[in-house]
């Protein structure tokens, strides 16, 4: 049985971006990213209190793990929490794919026990699951959670688990103001209603809810995000700019105050840093206030958008 309840800052780190090589158009993302930006980002983050990462073996195939893991070296391990996940697409053929996939992330991060561990997807919610329990009962795995997955899927991880004596702890999902799939789909309602953290990804759209890119500014050539944004930008534009309006208010920035709505719709995000800059936002995002009027404007203004961000791995959660 997992002794210590699971306990997480406000907000946790993304580093899905430190998977691409770091070349300006390459991968993902295609920021330009260097080891020593990187460093500066988790000491920033560490100072501020931030102090949950979330990555994946699948980003960049170890690279962000190994990136992650040399942006935090000299930190105590007890300083910090790591979360990362087993993709069920990426499996090897030995005998016990999830615990030889939990090997290969705690080298990569060079770590001898995860925080939080991920299924990634709900590929196959019966073979995939019970490997988690030995994961549970060796320590090497202090908490787990379930990514991707509706209502239905959680409830059958939470069974399986619960043979053991686990449980679902935390669930991960894409949830912004352009993509209210599990909260429509009753995601959000189930994991209040059981106790269960709900972690938001992708709540800045990849940058395209930060108002810095535009028609006139697109999203790296090259990369991924640019063909999935690229073309939707011009419509987001009255949305970006009510966002930087209530910042301005505040004194800060349209990706603060949409992160701000992810925080007071009861919901953990995990945002993507790739500056340190970034970091002193997220700080300041704790503290950014919204009133019910400002989430219902800025929820109108995101429906007339009617964009639809799902992503090409992701199913409708209703
Ligand atoms: N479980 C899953 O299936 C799943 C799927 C997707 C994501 N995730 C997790 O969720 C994390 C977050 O998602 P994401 O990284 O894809 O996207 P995101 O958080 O929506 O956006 C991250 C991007 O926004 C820009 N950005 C971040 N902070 C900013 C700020 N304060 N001002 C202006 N721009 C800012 C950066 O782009 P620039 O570098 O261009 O400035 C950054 O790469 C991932 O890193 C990953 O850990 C999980």
């Amino acid at each position: 049985m997992t002794n210590d309840p699971l306990t997480t800052p406000a907000i946790a780190l993304g580093t899905w971006a430190w998977g691409d090589s770091g070349e300006a158009g390459d991968g993902y993302f295609g920021s330009r990213l260097t080891e020593s930006g990187l460093r500066e980002v988790a000491e920033k983050a560490m100072a501020g209190g931030l102090t949950l990462w979330d990555t994946a073996t699948v980003y960049g195939m170890g690279r962000s793990e190994k990136a992650l893991a040399r942006a935090l070296r000299g930190f105590d391990r007890s300083s910090y929490q790591l979360s990362t996940k087993f993709t069920p697409q990426i499996v090897g053929d030995g005998d016990d794919p999830v615990a030889d996939a939990l090997e290969q992330s705690l080298a990569n991060l060079g770590t001898d026990y995860i925080d939080l561990y991920w299924i990634h997807n709900p590929a196959d919610v019966e073979r995939w699951t019970p490997g988690l329990i030995p994961l549970l009962e060796s320590g090497k795995v202090r908490h787990v959670g379930v990514s991707n997955h509706d209502v239905e899927q959680i409830q059958r991880a939470d069974a399986i688990l619960g043979e053991a004596g686990y449980r679902v702890e935390a669930v991960q999902n894409h949830y912004s103001l352009l993509y209210r799939s599990s909260e429509l789909g009753g995601v959000l309602d189930h994991c209040r209603e059981n106790g269960v953290r709900f972690f938001s990804y992708m709540v800045l759209e990849q940058g395209a809810l930060t108002g810095r890119y535009g028609p006139k500014n697109p999203m790296p050539a090259g990369s991924s995000r640019a063909e999935a944004y690229n073309h939707v930008l011009p419509r987001l534009q009255a949305l970006t700019d009510r966002l930087a309006a209530l910042g301005q208010e505040q004194d800060t920035s349209a990706a603060d105050v949409a992160t701000a709505w992810a925080i007071a719709k009861g919901t953990t995000p995990i945002i993507g840093v790739t500056k340190p800059g970034y970091v002193d936002g997220l700080v300041r995002a704790q503290g950014v206030e919204l009133t019910g009027e400002d989430m219902t404007e800025l929820e109108a203004l995101a429906e007339a958008t009617g964009v639809d961000t799902r992503g090409s791995w992701e199913h409708e959660m209703q």
